[in-house]
């Protein structure tokens, strides 16, 4: 099954595509040949649909095939394999509503042959209709092609975990780690329903031929366990392994964890170029507890190295080879030392100052994933301009707008000033009870500035002039919802433009590697591209870019360029600076134990990574920042 000897620890075929749209293309032509392929034959075809962010390319691909190349969809069938319990069809929410806005509008497929399970089902009916929905795709001949995403908890439809094999169309009650992931589309976790129904494991299971489609580091976990783990209740995805056409289709960074990606000398000879001895080593450091400089021979060949050695060993001299690599992204100046030799630094000393750029796709992910560095580049005398990317509207409560206005609307005490406000405060009011109605353009437009607001709050305590904030707004934002983001040229002039203003030096981004629908992983790629137009210009050569990352998601340490350390009293500020964003605050209390708050948060993953250079055997700093060169 598996086409390599590297593929060897998977127990599912894993193709590795360069990117999510890549995959989807390949995949929606496969799609439209099994639809021309049976509608030549007279015959219908069965499609098993998912929603999420995770098939939305498909679905647009097969739009444009649609659209482009004339395919019709006049002999498909489709079920659904979910939609959440409690949620009319019209809720913006549902899944009936979702595969409308993202397919079937757009498409000729006659709407009897849609089939999503009913949310408003009443409790007492649910086992009859779910029995039903299996007699009806029996009836239709069975599903031909299954397309499932998969979530961090493992699920597949909404089978989480403790979903057994034999599972059938039920309703289930949604993990807690699956509501906080739909928090955001729902506005608040507290809006997010609490049960679905959904497919079962192995009704699933049943479908002819299944493909699963999973993007992003997030899911690089789960596809890793999937593929090489047991199958077991507590990761349902995992069951898959035992039928007989399925296929994973992941991107580069959903394929992370994979053993042939992230330890491919376990699989097999590896070509030891200098990042895998690097990754390799540090690896060893952590798998047996050992700082760099104190690993052995019998080390390195009790854990499959034994060929490094032969080609890069002693283990003395390569232990000392990394130790000096590592040692050598650690530095106090993000932007380059002035007049230092920089043979061995990370950013080049000269020119000082710089030109400095940092992209921010929400306010407060600069200050998350950089906020110390950032109040550096300041202190050491760099020009640098803070972009504020997205207004980050999206994310502000209700609650915090309905002050707003309410400030404003005493302030003008009644004069015409007032009117805009009052506006806004009534479109508030109407949403009452029903929290997840969309918000009006001005009530967007005040959430923006309250964000604004707090950016700059953020700024000033960071120590950065007011002077370096820009607010570009992009309109792929003001105009979307979470899940369905997608830039469009508007946005990547309005980056393409500043970029040609400010000729930067030194850019700092986030967003690469991410969920290619997330504000993040979208705005890199408007980046990328407003990049890719002034490759030919003279400052774009001699411009380096660097990634850092928000908490969720820290480097490890082989991927490190650049190592910030950050003082006691540098972290403090860095915690201060992100408590500046009121709005992002929960809004209740936390119970329990864990890091709810993104200030916490920021702290732990700053204080983890001088953890990780501490066990590696490097100095022991109160916390880092770290970044990754990017050669894109
Ligand atoms: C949706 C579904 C779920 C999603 C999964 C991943 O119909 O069945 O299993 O596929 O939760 O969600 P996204 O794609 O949003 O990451």
């Amino acid at each position: 099954m598996n086409t390599s000897e590297t593929q060897q620890r998977e127990r599912i075929r894993t193709e590795i595509h360069a990117s999510a749209d890549a995959a989807c293309r390949g995949l929606a032509t496969e799609v439209a040949a099994l639809i021309r392929e049976r509608a030549a034959q007279g015959r219908m075809v069965v499609l098993g649909l998912a929603t999420g962010s995770t098939p939305v390319r498909l679905y647009r691909e097969l739009i444009r095939l649609h659209r482009e190349e004339g395919l019709s969809f006049k002999n498909v069938v489709t079920f659904n394999l979910d939609e959440y319990h409690g949620l009319t069809r019209e809720h913006p929410e549902s899944y009936w509503r979702f595969m409308h806005e993202q397919l079937f509008d757009h498409i000729d497929m006659p709407a009897g042959n849609i089939n999503v399970p009913d949310g408003t089902v009443p409790r007492a009916e649910v086992f009859a209709r779910c029995f039903a929905y299996e007699e009806k795709i029996r009836a239709a001949g069975g599903l031909d092609l299954q397309i499932l995403g998969i979530g961090r908890t493992g699920h597949i439809g909404f089978n989480e975990p403790g979903s057994g094999r034999d599972s059938r169309t039920r309703l289930v009650t949604l993990d807690a780690l699956t509501r906080r992931d739909a928090a955001r589309d729902f506005l608040g976790e507290a809006n997010v329903p609490r049960h679905a129904i959904t497919m079962g494991v192995g009704t699933i299971l049943d479908a002819h031929q299944i493909v699963l489609l999973a993007w992003g580091e997030a899911k690089a976990r789960v596809v890793a366990q999937a593929v090489e783990g047991d199958p077991v209740d507590s990761l349902p995805a995992s069951f898959l392994q035992g039928h007989r056409d399925v296929r994973f289709m992941v991107d580069a960074a959903a394929s992370s964890e994979l053993t042939r990606v992230k330890h491919p000398w376990l699989v097999g000879p590896a070509e030891w170029t200098p990042a895998l001895a690097r990754r390799a080593v540090t690896w060893l450091s952590g798998e047996v507890k050992r700082p760099v400089l104190k690993l052995l021979d019998e080390h390195y060949g009790e854990h499959g190295m034994a060929d490094l050695l032969t080609e890069q060993g002693p283990a003395y001299n390569l232990n000392i080879r990394i130790f000096n690599e590592v040692q050598h992204t650690i530095t106090g100046w993000p932007g380059g030392k002035p007049n230092a030799d920089d043979t061995y630094r990370p950013e080049r000393a000269s020119p000082h100052p710089k030109r400095v750029v940092v992209f921010s796709p929400e306010p407060s992910d600069e200050m998350l994933g950089m906020g110390g560095t950032l109040s550096r580049l300041v202190e050491q005398g760099h020009i640098v301009t803070v972009v504020y990317l997205t207004s980050g509207n999206l994310a502000v409560p209700d609650e915090e707008a309905v002050i707003a206005a309410d400030l404003v609307l005493d302030f003008a005490n009644g004069s015409a000033d007032a009117a805009p406000a009052k506006k806004v405060r009534d479109a508030l009011a109407a949403k009452q009870g029903d929290p997840r109605a969309s918000d009006t353009p001005d009530t967007r437009r005040l959430k923006g500035l309250l964000r604004r607001g707090e950016a700059r709050a953020a700024l000033r305590l960071a120590g950065v002039p007011a002077a370096a904030e820009r607010f570009l707004d992009l309109p792929f934002y003001e105009n979307g919802r979470y899940r369905q983001f997608r830039a469009g040229p508007a946005d990547i002039t309005a980056v393409a433009a500043l970029l040609d203003e400010l000729k930067p030096h030194q850019i700092f981004a986030t967003g690469e590697g991410q969920d290619p629908s997330g504000i993040g992983a979208v705005c890199f790629e408007v980046l990328r591209a407003a990049l890719a137009s002034h490759a030919a210009t003279a400052w774009r050569a001699d411009c380096r870019v660097w990634l850092y990352r928000t908490p969720d998601k820290s480097w490890a340490a082989h991927e490190i360029d650049m190592a910030v350390p950050l003082s006691p009293a540098q972290l403090a500020r860095k915690v201060q600076v992100v408590y500046q964003h009121k709005s992002q605050r929960s809004q209740t209390p936390a119970s329990g134990s864990g890091l709810h708050e993104a200030w916490q948060q920021a702290e732990a993953a700053a204080r983890d990574l001088a953890d990780t250079y501490d066990a590696l055997g490097l100095a022991e700093y109160e916390a880092i920042e770290a970044f990754c060169r990017w050669n894109g």
